[in-house]
């Protein structure tokens, strides 16, 4: 590769044409004025390791990979971090100069970087959490929140299986409960989170009732398809505060930028009106 050719990025996945991380890279680029791309690739299941191949041959600096190619992405990468490790999947890979690439998952640092950005008041140590889901995105929430210091996390998962996986890799700081414990578990935690489809589309009962939650509890969606699910509407009925799953998706996205293009992006409103404009 040349040494003036500018640099390349981009998004893995099956199917990718509703990815909006391409919008939201090309929105950094524009406003840095980087001379750069992050392009959309639609790789069968089967072809990542192929697809991975030809972009080290392109010159592309690293990726971003999608479902389904998340695990398989871990498997091939020649470094993983802690977190995609700990986590069983990457979403960030970085090509190395001397070969193979670094791969990471910054889904758990979005999450957390997004409630700290939107919830400066939240105090991770100040008590327990209650997360509903054990899916691969509840991975990343319980670990990301471990790493900040929460000293309890109520895990409460419509399939029990899934639940006690998860305690089982993160330790004896997971409690792992049955889908009707959950309402009990919402009294006396501090921080509320749903990582499950329910809610998605903006139809139907939030996951939880949230009549017994403290009234400085946290509550906070994953979902964004709407920005106020049904949980977070009621928890906002209730006076609570509430943080959107959006800025989720905006904080996991800037490592990448960052390795690839050089450059720490700012997550704002600008970038939050960029992403949702139609
Ligand atoms: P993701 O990667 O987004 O976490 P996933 O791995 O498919 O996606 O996980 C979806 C989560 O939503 C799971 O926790 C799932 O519960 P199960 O493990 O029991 O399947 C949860 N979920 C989906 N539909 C649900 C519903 N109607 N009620 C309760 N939980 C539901």
């Amino acid at each position: 590769m040349t040494e003036a050719a500018p640099p390349l990025a981009g998004v893995i996945g099956w199917p990718v044409g509703h990815s909006r991380s391409p919008r939201l890279h090309g929105y950094w680029l524009a406003r840095y004025g980087i001379a750069g791309y992050y392009i959309p690739m639609a790789v069968a299941p089967g072809d990542l390791a192929a697809a991975l191949a030809a972009q080290r041959q392109l010159g592309f600096r690293g990726t971003n990979v999608t479902i389904p190619h998340k695990e398989e992405a871990l498997a091939l990468a020649s470094e993983v971090t802690a977190a995609a490790e700990v986590i069983g999947a990457a979403n960030t890979l970085v090509h190395l100069p001397e070969g193979g690439f670094r791969a990471d998952n910054t889904d758990g640092l979005g999450f957390l970087a997004n409630l700290r950005q939107e919830a400066p008041a939240w105090i991770p140590q100040s008590g327990p959490a209650l997360v509903l889901g054990a899916g691969g995105a509840a991975r990343g929430v319980v670990w990301a929140l471990l790493e900040a210091g929460v000293p309890e996390i109520r895990l409460a998962n419509r399939s029990r299986a899934r639940a006690l996986a998860l305690r089982d890799s993160f330790g004896p700081r997971v409690v792992a409960l049955d889908w009707a414990e959950a309402q009990d578990a919402v009294a006396g935690a501090a921080l509320i989170v749903n990582t499950t489809s329910v809610g998605m589309g903006g139809q139907g009962d939030p996951p939880v009732s949230l009549d017994r939650a403290e009234s400085g509890a946290l509550v906070t969606d994953i979902v964004y398809t709407p920005l106020v699910t049904p949980l977070l509407a009621a928890a906002q009925a209730r006076g609570l505060t509430t943080v959107d799953g959006l800025g989720m998706l905006l904080h996991q996205a800037a490592p990448g930028f960052e390795a690839w293009f050089g450059r720490k992006p700012e997550v704002d409103a600008e970038l939050r009106a960029a992403v949702l404009a139609p």
